[in-house]
């Protein structure tokens, strides 16, 4: 028996979210009242309804991974495992959605050193490079670190067409064309991208490139659980079926409907009305490093899913809350001086860990000297996590929203629900702010325009738009 299929170690294994701080009866008058929950009252139980209602007539896809993706992964394991031992390193291209899961599944699942311990230290498994940027320094970089013979690519896109990872498989292609010939190629080069739509699934076909399918309903920064982030995650050894087992279970907490059973609910709400008293920020603060990049996917996840110009009902309404991403105990010395006394505009979310899967000790030296004898003997695990909690008191002091979302321990189970926790949140949030939380319009806009910069065919309307914007003046330039 898997341990995610033992109901015990599946109970040990819940996430927990703690919102005591952002009550009034915590902070005080900046904080969330039992009159703010009950004026929720119809809104949420009309997004309740919609969250069911969207689900049922398949507008959210997403909440299906958890189930639908297990034969993915069971042909994602055969790849791996046929594959793994003939590279060195597995390099994503992708960008955005397509990136950032895979990179914070990588930091939350591997040793923080994974590319630089010895093979046999990783299980067998290749290193893993993620490429999601078009700086010119970082590919060429990387062919300093990697032989592209001994490499796959796994070009990730739903869209199939945008520029970025476009341009990154281009010069991957012919590089390995250059070493290996035509035929060479195909073996080198995996994607990931929808069944139909875009461009690289057809180049896909007629190259003959092994191509998982990410599912048509499912967007970029709602795709970690289908081969976007399941791929890269079993190629450094994660155990994906985990991953989606830990889904599948807060799945059904999220099912849940009373608003303080249910933590994706609770998170949103909290938002929600966070946001109706002007917290416009929201902070996403994890106190590990494996959990650093989760608050880079968070970021996008709010930042993409609820910053809109537009309500459902076509009104004007500029909404969203900025994510901002930090890091504990890192930043208590960078921004948590702004946090603490600086305006009443954030809530910020710690994210914890109650067991890490190594810890060192501090030596019983200097136990004559005060302000470090006190250290003697304390691990560093106990360290952070204290930081965490005085930090958590001085916002409590000053009267600032915050909470905490705690993983018993950090692997591919709770990753699993802490990522889903916060989709369907995002969702639930998206629905109480009557917005919609699956398009990303202002994202398209700025891949139309470089469209229209570079004269592509088709995009001429854009183009013409452009050319008539206003010069820029040379009063306002510096030089
Ligand atoms: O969430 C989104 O939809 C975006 O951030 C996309 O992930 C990003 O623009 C990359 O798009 P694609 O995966 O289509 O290449």
């Amino acid at each position: 028996m898997k341990r995610y299929e033992d109901p015990s170690w599946r109970e040990s294994m819940r996430v927990r979210l703690d919102f005591n701080n952002m009550t009034d009866e915590f902070i005080g008058s900046e904080g969330v009242s039992q009159a703010d929950f009950q004026a929720l009252g119809q809104k949420f139980e009309k997004a309740k309804s919609e969250m069911t209602r969207k689900r049922a007539s398949g507008g959210m896809d997403w909440r299906d991974l958890p189930y639908n993706q297990k034969s993915a992964a069971a042909d994602i394991k055969r790849y791996v495992s046929d594959v793994k031992d003939d590279i060195d390193a597995f390099v994503v291209l992708g960008i955005g959605g397509s990136a950032l899961g895979p990179i914070a599944a990588q930091r939350a699942l591997n040793h923080p050193f994974y590319n630089e311990l010895p093979r046999e230290k990783r299980g067998g498994f290749p290193r893993l490079y993620v490429v999601d940027n078009v700086d010119p320094e970082r590919l060429s970089c990387l062919f300093d670190i990697i032989d592209v013979t001994k490499c796959v690519f796994n070009v990730i896109s739903k869209s199939g067409g945008t520029s970025e990872t476009m341009s990154q498989f281009m010069i991957i292609k012919k590089a390995l064309e250059d070493k290996l010939g035509k035929d060479g190629v195909r073996k080198r080069i995996v994607c990931a991208t929808d069944a139909e739509k875009g461009v690289l699934i057809k180049i896909a076909k007629e190259e003959g490139y092994k191509t998982f399918i990410i599912p048509s309903g499912v967007g970029g920064r709602f795709s970690e659980l289908t081969p976007v982030g399941l791929l890269a995650a079993a190629f450094c050894g994660a155990d994906i079926d985990e991953l989606l087992a830990g889904a599948a279970f807060m799945d059904e907490r999220c099912e849940e409907s009373d608003l303080f059973k249910n933590p994706a609910f609770m998170y949103a709400a909290l938002h929600y009305i966070g946001l109706t008293k002007g917290k416009n920020i929201s902070v996403m603060m994890p106190y590990a490093d494996s959990l650093q990049y989760v608050a880079d996917w968070y970021a996008q996840l709010w930042a993409e899913s609820l910053g809109k110009r537009l309500d459902n009902d076509g009104n004007v309404v500029n909404v969203g809350q900025t994510p901002v991403k930090a890091l504990g105990a890192t930043d208590q010395h960078s921004q948590v001086q702004l946090y603490a006394e600086g305006p009443f505009d954030k809530i910020v979310v710690f994210v914890a860990t109650d067991k890490f899967k190594r810890t060192v000790t501090i030596p019983k030296i200097y136990e004559d000297v005060p302000s470090l004898g006190f250290l003697g003997g304390v691990t560093h695990d106990r360290l952070i996590n204290v930081e965490r909690e005085a930090t958590e008191y001085a916002l409590l002091k000053a009267g600032k929203m915050n909470m905490t979302v705690t993983l018993p321990e950090v692997n591919a189970f709770t990753l699993g629900q802490t990522l889903y926790m916060l989709e369907v949140a995002v969702g639930f949030a998206g629905e109480l702010m009557n917005i919609n939380a699956f398009d990303q319009p202002g994202v398209e806009a700025g891949k139309n325009a470089a469209y229209a910069m570079f004269g592509r065919p088709g995009y001429e309307n854009e183009k013409k738009e452009l050319d008539a914007r206003p010069e820029k003046s040379d009063k306002y330039i510096i030089r």
